[in-house]
């Protein structure tokens, strides 16, 4: 729920300008304030009047509004809302956030106020995969700006890739993470997921068969409980958790240095399936057929990131979880696992073809820990996370 929580909602002029009329919608079902502020090119996708007539709220569009100045200045519109939404957020409208322009109301606003700023991107996938954007996105999340979306699909413009505004249930599920006053405010979680990709060469690589659902589960249930999430992904199937900081890698290795980066934090959770070897001199041409004979592939050993960090010296999470999937002897190898890398716990699982449990829904977990061994009944791997998550505050609160 959001009771009592005041939304300053930023409308950008992009045609999923349209969704955030339901969005305005399923945030004051949830309790919600909702003070709209349309740009210019908005207005050519959305009128004013039904942004109005929904939200039940002046519209403010105009910079220099005299009235506007009267009763609020933009100064105080800025600061006046618990959190700031930019939905839809066009390329033009964050590259003048990350350059902090300030030519409009809207921009003016992003550049004034000291509210949390939740930004949901909509663009077309070439704007989107252009290196300015995403210099401007990097840019944008080092500042602190959080962000949720864009999905990919089928565009307005017809084209398909990454660039669709997220949906309104999933921008409600966002800010609902951002506003939570659960027990994890203020706690700082890292979080590692997905597969990792070791190259070959430049067009081959060797992979897992990792899709990254458990540490995405993961990281939208410890957002919900109000834990500022950094996750750190390999190249997974589902799509990154909403309204978390996320950095994208391909290799163990530069896993390793984003962890690094991404230090120092309250709890890290290595829900990863990290390759243990790349290939050592990874070619940096296409390999070719010759008659020679087949290549000859060199592994080295990679990093293990959840030793490394169990093991810091300085600067350890108060809090360090690993995973472990076995097909056999599950707690002896768990606990063996547990001592070997120093970490806390270890969430150990079954994962043998006949329990269904890899690439089903369900997950038959047992924590391992100093204090033993404690077997969770087979449930959905939703509601494995959100005990896990629930687990995790209790432990460091
Ligand atoms: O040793 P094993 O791969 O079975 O351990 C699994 C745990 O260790 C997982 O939590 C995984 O994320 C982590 N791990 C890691 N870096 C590696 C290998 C595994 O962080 N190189």
């Amino acid at each position: 729920m959001l009771t009592g929580k005041r939304i300053l909602l930023i409308i950008g002029g992009g045609i999923s300008a349209y969704k955030s009329l339901d969005l305005i919608r399923k945030l004051r079902e949830r309790g919600a304030a909702v003070t709209p502020v349309l740009t210019g090119a908005a207005t050519e996708f959305v009128t004013s009047l039904s942004v109005a007539a929904l939200s039940g709220s002046k519209v403010y569009g105009e910079l220099f509004d005299l009235t506007a100045e009267a009763e609020m200045g933009h100064i105080q519109l800025s600061r006046s809302a618990d959190l700031v939404v930019v939905a839809p957020a066009t390329a033009d409208l964050m590259a003048k956030m990350a350059h902090g322009l300030a030519n409009d109301l809207a921009s003016t606003l992003l550049l004034a106020t000291d509210t949390p700023v939740l930004v949901a991107p909509a663009m077309n996938v070439r704007m989107w995969d252009h290196a300015a954007t995403q210099r401007n996105i990097a840019t944008l999340a080092d500042d602190g700006v959080a962000f949720v979306g864009p999905n990919e699909g089928d565009m307005a413009c017809g084209e398909f890739g990454p660039g669709r505004m997220a949906e309104p249930l999933e921008i409600v599920a966002a800010v609902e993470a951002k506003l939570s006053d659960g027990p994890l405010k203020g706690k700082r979680v890292l979080i590692t997921s997905g597969p990792t990709h070791e190259p070959i060469d430049p067009v081959r690589y060797i992979a897992n068969r990792s899709s990254g659902a458990q540490g995405t589960a993961l990281a939208n249930a410890l957002s919900a409980l109000g834990a500022d999430v950094v996750f750190v992904t390999g190249p997974a199937d589902v799509a990154p958790p909403s309204g978390v900081e996320v950095i994208a890698v391909q290799t163990a290795q530069q896993m390793l240095e984003a962890v690094q980066t991404a230090l120092p934090a309250d709890v890290a959770i290595f829900a990863a399936a990290v390759a243990d070897w790349r290939v050592e001199g990874a070619s940096d041409r296409k390999l070719k057929k010759t008659k020679d004979g087949l290549p000859t592939l060199t592994f080295a050993e990679n990093p293990d990131i959840l030793a490394h960090v169990s093991q810091l010296k300085t600067g350890r999470p108060a809090l360090v979880v690993g995973f472990a999937a076995e097909t056999n002897d599950v707690e002896a190898n768990a606990t063996a696992k547990l001592k070997r890398k120093g970490c806390d716990w270890i969430v150990a699982n079954d994962v043998s073809p006949e329990t269904g449990i890899m690439g089903g829904s369900e997950n038959d977990v047992a924590i391992i820990s100093q204090a033993g061994v404690e077997e969770w009944p087979r449930m959905s791997k939703d509601m494995v996370s959100r005990k896990l998550a629930q687990r995790i505050a209790e432990a460091i609160a």
